[in-house]
């Protein structure tokens, strides 16, 4: 990852704890495109990174995600096959595989909103802990969909 360079995504270690921080806080951390190659890039990086012993996951400012994001994940691609199917593949590839299969404890740190299939992250942790003030929503009902 060395080469990679995270835009949605930030990353803070300290004494084998690495943070991963889903990064759009003006957005809620919404999951783009863009946040799920991201995920799968890093997710790629820390299961061999001897420094990384402990994964845990949260998200930056008022959010833990508000889910896919509906402009640009759904919207962004309804007319790009190519980008939906590779957007659609590092969605499913870091939040129901790779964190699953992660070689090291994972930690879901559930701060503020966590919506929709940003679910999918938070149940594939080993471990998750919500704040107090955190706040769940199944919202797929609003469009009929069961999650
Ligand atoms: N997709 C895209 N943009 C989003 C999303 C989302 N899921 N959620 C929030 N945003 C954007 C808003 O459009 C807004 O952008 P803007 O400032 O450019 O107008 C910004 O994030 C802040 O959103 P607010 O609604 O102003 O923030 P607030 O703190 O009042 O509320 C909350 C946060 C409760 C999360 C609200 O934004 C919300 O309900 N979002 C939708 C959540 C949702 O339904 N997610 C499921 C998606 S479907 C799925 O995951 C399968």
């Amino acid at each position: 990852m060395a080469d990679t360079k995270l835009e949605c995504v930030k990353v803070e270690k300290e004494n084998g704890i690495t943070w991963v921080m889903l990064n759009r806080p003006e957005k809620r951390n919404a999951m783009s495109p863009q946040l799920h190659y991201d995920m799968d890039n890093a997710l790629i990086h820390f299961a061999t990174d001897p420094e990384t012993k402990v994964l845990v996951i949260t998200g930056a400012g008022k959010a833990f995600t508000a889910g896919q994001d509906l402009a640009l994940y759904f919207r962004g691609t309804a007319n790009d096959p190519v980008e939906r199917f590779n957007a659609a593949h590092a969605s499913e590839s870091w939040r129901s595989h790779r964190l699953i299969n992660f070689p090291k404890p994972t930690i879901a740190m559930v701060n503020g909103f966590v919506f929709g299939g940003g679910l999918t992250p938070v149940v594939s942790c080993d471990v998750a802990i919500a704040a107090n003030d955190a706040v769940f929503g199944i919202s797929e009902i609003n469009w009929g969909h069961i999650p």
